[in-house]
């Protein structure tokens, strides 16, 4: 009697459970988000698109062009190749960036996401404008090494380019602006706003009691400068890393001394898959970026003022909540969605 109790519940659990899967599987498919929106509890973007707006032919046309490695000197290197979308298009595994012929850079290659949030661009901020920017790796001799008159003449040869210029821009001429106006509406599009730590602020879902005491430790000890929901505030800070700065930083834009050895805040979305970590990747893992700042944080003369009494306190169970945490910032509908892949 009470087996078959116990058959009739499996049965009803069973049902229960795959009506349930079915349920999250429609709901996920009926709503495709638009390529651009902002998303809930975002403030406003920064307005770089206001005279760009995106469209499906200039965001297609900006994918392309990223993923085409005829924008590098030898055909050789793309966009993609340091930005890789399950990094977080983020050069994975590389402490600073390998580009044409192998040369290495001098800086870790950032994660590409919420950039219609920003204002400034690269860990200094030297371009200050989304459709700028790009002329900065094709053009550097250690990334794509090509000029933007070189990159126009080989788009003037191909076979699809000037169609594709055609929707875009209702002209088959090739010109810069339109290869820097559809890279910049392909990148505004790569928002990321679906991990589980955005699924508990719209209220969908609740974190384990573990990821709940990272998030409380997080508030106190890191959002001020990695502050919610971008997970930065897009300022430069010292967090302690050097106390001689061989790279700069921000003075190398301002040429203050008062900004040796500041970098942009990176966002902390995605996180875990964007190792290795800081301007010159020199921190293979989380579990060290914590460690240094627990125990490693040196002083010097531009130290975050927030930084400047030490060592954060935080101990083993502590670390062990905090990288729970990290690990419900990785949005996994941002990194596999195919409207951003190589075509
Ligand atoms: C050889 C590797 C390499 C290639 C190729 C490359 N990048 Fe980058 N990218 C980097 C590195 C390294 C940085 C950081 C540079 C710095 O801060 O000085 C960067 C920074 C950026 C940033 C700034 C992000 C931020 O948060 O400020 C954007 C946007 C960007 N790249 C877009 C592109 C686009 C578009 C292309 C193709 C036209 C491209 N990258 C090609 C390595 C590369
Ligand atoms: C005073 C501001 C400040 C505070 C507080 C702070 N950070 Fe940072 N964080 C930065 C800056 C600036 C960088 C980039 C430094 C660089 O590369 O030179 C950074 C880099 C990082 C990185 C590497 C990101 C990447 O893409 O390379 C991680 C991870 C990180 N911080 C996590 C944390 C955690 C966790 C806390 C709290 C325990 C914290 N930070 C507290 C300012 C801060």
């Amino acid at each position: 009697m009470s087996k078959n109790l116990y058959f009739c519940l499996t049965i009803v659990f069973a049902f229960a459970f795959l009506s349930s899967c079915k349920k999250s599987d429609d709901e996920t498919t009926e709503t495709p988000k638009p390529l651009f929106y902002v998303p809930d509890g975002f403030p406003a973007p920064s307005g770089q698109l206001q005279n760009n707006p995106v469209t499906t032919a200039g965001f297609t046309l900006g994918r392309k062009l990223f993923y085409d490695p005829v924008l590098s000197k030898d055909s050789t290197v793309h966009c993609g190749t340091c930005h890789q979308q399950f990094g977080a298009f983020a050069q994975v595994d590389h402490k600073v960036s390998h580009g044409i012929n192998n040369l290495l850079g001098t800086r870790n290659s950032p994660t590409l996401i919420n950039l219609a949030w920003h204002s400034e661009f690269f860990w200094d901020g030297g371009s200050n404008h989304i459709e700028v920017q790009p002329i900065g790796p094709i053009t550097n001799p250690v990334e794509m090494d090509e000029t933007l008159n070189g990159v126009i003449a080989k788009l003037n040869r191909s076979t699809f380019y000037p169609a594709m210029f055609r929707s875009a821009y209702g002209s088959d001429t090739i010109t810069s602006q339109g290869i820097l106006r559809a890279l910049s509406q392909f990148m505004s599009c790569l928002i990321s706003a679906n991990s589980k730590y955005d699924q508990v602020r719209n209220g969908q879902t609740t974190f384990t009691a573990t990821e709940d005491s990272g998030y409380t430790i997080f508030k106190s000890k890191c959002a001020s400068c990695h502050k919610e929901p971008l997970l930065t505030d897009l300022s430069y800070r010292n967090n302690g890393l050097d106390a001689h700065f061989t790279d700069p930083g921000r003075a190398r834009i301002t040429t203050l001394a008062a900004d040796s050895g500041k970098f942009k805040v990176p966002t902390l979305r995605n996180i875990v898959l964007s190792y290795p970590y800081m301007h010159d990747g020199r921190l293979s893992s989380i579990s060290k970026v914590i460690d240094h700042y627990r125990s490693t944080i040196v002083q010097s003369s531009t130290i975050d003022p927030l930084l400047s009494s030490g060592n954060m306190s935080i101990s083993d169970a502590e670390k062990a909540q905090l990288i729970a945490f990290l690990n419900t910032l990785t949005d996994q509908t941002f990194i596999t969605d195919k409207r951003f892949s190589e075509q």
